[in-house]
């Protein structure tokens, strides 16, 4: 029995990757890491030494203090699900915010703190038993990971998700501002130089614009029980 499997999830933003590598988890006793969290911990952080902000990156000055950045993540019981802490502080709400999202992609072209972050996540994932989520795990973090998972859905169907988790939490957003966050995104995410989003030659494209959750996890686990059993 083949158990300590690594599963690597890619996609665009707001694609349900995060909601099935949970699922995965859950059911087969995985660690999930969410690698989009440790970006958006990078970028608080610079977001928090003004190293980022409208119209200007400082990329120097945050790479010179990346060594002064500890991420972690701490599992949350009632939650079910492990939280991100940048410094032993708990960021889990601060970075799910637009703001981060509207810096957080800038953040994630520069080549330093991929590697840094890169490192950390291979560090993770060395014994298996592992989901992780992200845009570059397939393609350079785990190139040989024994199931690659690539999800898509509609800049529109991404957006309405997006604006619709985001109003249930209470922030004040409009659908045309997440809109451009998600297509903004898609753009940098896809077009930068250091490990674009790009789909691995052998991972499984999951189009999830007009499937249930459900569905599509029921079709996941066909793969996954063929590895494991
Ligand atoms: O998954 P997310 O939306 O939380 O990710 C936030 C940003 O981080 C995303 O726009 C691109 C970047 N990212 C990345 O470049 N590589 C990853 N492995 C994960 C996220």
């Amino acid at each position: 029995m083949k158990k300590e499997i690594t599963i690597a999830i890619d996609g665009f933003s707001s694609t349900g990757k995060s909601t099935i590598a949970k699922l995965i988890a859950k059911k087969y006793n995985f660690i999930y890491v969410d690698t989009g969290a440790m970006y958006r911990a990078v970028a608080l952080f610079a977001m928090q030494n003004r190293y980022i902000g409208k119209n200007f990156v400082d990329a120097n000055s945050l790479i010179s203090k990346l060594k002064n950045i500890s991420l972690s993540f701490q599992f949350n019981k009632e939650e079910g699900f492990a939280e991100m802490f940048l410094n032993k502080v708990n960021i889990e709400k601060e970075i799910r915010t637009l703001e981060v999202s509207q810096y957080v992609s800038q953040i994630a072209t520069i080549s330093e703190v991929r590697r840094k972050l890169v490192s950390e996540q291979q560090e993770m994932g060395k014994l298996g038993g592992i989901v992780m989520d992200g845009r570059d795990i397939g393609t350079v973090v785990f190139p040989h990971a024994d199931l690659k998972l690539f999800m898509t859905a509609s800049a529109n169907k991404r957006a309405l998700r997006r604006y619709e988790e985001l109003i249930k939490k209470g922030d004040k957003v409009s659908y045309e501002e997440i809109l451009f966050n998600v297509q903004e995104r898609d753009r940098i995410d896809s077009t930068r130089e250091d490990s674009p989003l790009i789909m691995a030659s052998d991972a499984i494209e999951f189009d999830n614009s007009d499937m249930e959750i459900k569905e599509q996890f029921d079709a996941i686990c066909v793969f996954i029980n063929k590895l494991i059993l």
